[in-house]
């Protein structure tokens, strides 16, 4: 049996709301399996700005390098949102916690539960059966290099760079995915245009040597937002670098039926951090409506990667398959043929996936 050390860093907004549930789900596995898992918390974002000044205190850092994985729920407030000049942000804690723990690289698993064809608004017969693995690249590009303001703050630049390892490390761990799945691999860069994506296309190509196995393609950013629309079963596992990953993460979360059923795992060098690809969504802060099954399925890819507890985690995604099958639905995938007593706040969701377990 399991004896693992969990942190909970909820973050902001509806963070708090869905992590609480992701966590409750941990407990329930560990005691219908007999593992034991512990529990700290830790401070990022907003709230740790507001108690520190430090969107990621170095405490929350440590308790994280100690932690066996960590379950993160989102960043954000508006009053930073509206304010460009602000110069201490969450996301600095967000991006921080990726850098300081090595977490490279970016699964985002995009799955359509059969249940949830009616809740997206692209057409069933062309979702049904769409399951696309996403690698993002996690410590690179836009997002951390140089960046800053010249001609007395009227110019700004931010310095996109990978390097061949970075590029390297991502595209093999995805080449390795698409090996125990469809055996494809689809590389998505704008190397028509931007450096950095020519370093990523050159590598991708030399690594694809070594799974002579895998069927690989490469497309253009720009085309692959169109096609992941189009037709989005042509994808299996798709590598992509950070800021193309954001977004067009984002875009496949329709093909899920909602920003609130996505999961994510973030791993690297050491501790594995999952969370829902999804932000604080102010707009629905407080309100007790926030879908938490991405928390919950965060949870399950903690299990599996970073525990290697594979029943345990799919006895999650199972839950979380009959509790969709019974009809009931948060807000976000309820369409105008379900029943009023059937759409369900956050806890009352996680309450119906818990006693699925
Ligand atoms: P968002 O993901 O917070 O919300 C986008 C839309 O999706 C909103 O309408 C929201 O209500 C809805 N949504 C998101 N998650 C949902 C859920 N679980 N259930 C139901 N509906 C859900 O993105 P945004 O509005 O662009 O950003 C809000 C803040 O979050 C910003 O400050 C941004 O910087 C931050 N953010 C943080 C993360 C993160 O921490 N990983 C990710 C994205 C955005
Ligand atoms: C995400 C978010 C973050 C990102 C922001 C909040 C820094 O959008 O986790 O997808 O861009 O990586
Ligand atoms: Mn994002």
């Amino acid at each position: 049996m399991a004896s693992k050390h969990i942190l909970i860093v909820p973050g902001d907004g509806i963070g708090q709301e869905v992590t609480a549930v992701g966590k409750q789900v941990l407990n329930k596995i560990a005691a219908k399996f007999g593992h034991t898992f512990t529990y700290d918390e830790a401070l990022i974002g907003h709230v740790a700005i507001e108690a520190t000044g430090n969107p990621l205190p170095d405490e929350s850092l440590k308790k994280m390098r100690k932690s066996d994985a960590v379950l993160f729920g989102a960043v954000g407030h508006p009053k930073y949102d509206n304010d460009p000049s602000a110069k201490v942000r969450p996301e600095q804690g967000l991006l921080k916690m990726r850098k300081e723990l090595g977490l490279y690289a970016n699964l985002r698993p995009i799955k359509l539960f059969d249940e949830l064809l009616d809740a997206s608004s692209i057409r069933p017969e062309i979702l049904k059966g769409a399951d696309i693995l996403f690698f993002r690249e996690l410590t690179g590009d836009i997002y951390f290099g140089e960046k800053g303001r010249k001609n007395d703050g009227d110019t700004a630049y931010d310095i996109a760079e990978y390097s061949r390892y970075e590029v390297e490390r991502i595209a093999r761990k995805a080449f390795d995915a698409a090996r125990t799945r469809r055996k494809k691999l689809c590389s998505v860069d704008k190397a028509n245009v931007i450096e950095t994506s020519r370093l990523w296309r050159e590598v991708v190509q030399k690594v694809a040597l070594d799974y002579p196995d895998v069927e690989v393609e490469h497309q253009f950013v720009d085309a692959t937002a169109m096609l992941l629309i189009k037709d989005p079963r042509r994808f299996d596992v798709v590598v992509t670098a950070n800021l193309f990953g954001d977004i067009l993460t984002d875009e496949a979360s329709q093909i899920a039926g909602s920003m609130g059923m996505l999961a994510s795992a973030s791993i690297g060098d050491g501790t594995g951090v999952y969370e829902p690809i999804h932000g604080s969504a102010h707009d629905i802060t407080g309100k007790g409506v926030a879908n938490p099954l991405a928390s919950i399925l965060s949870a399950a890819l903690l299990l599996d990667i970073s525990f290697g507890l594979k029943a345990e985690s799919d006895a999650v995604i199972s839950a979380v398959d009959q509790v969709l099958k019974a009809g009931f639905r948060t807000r976000d995938i309820a369409n105008s043929q379900t029943p009023a007593d059937k759409i369900l706040g956050t806890a009352a969701i996680g309450e119906e996936v818990l006693k699925r377990i």
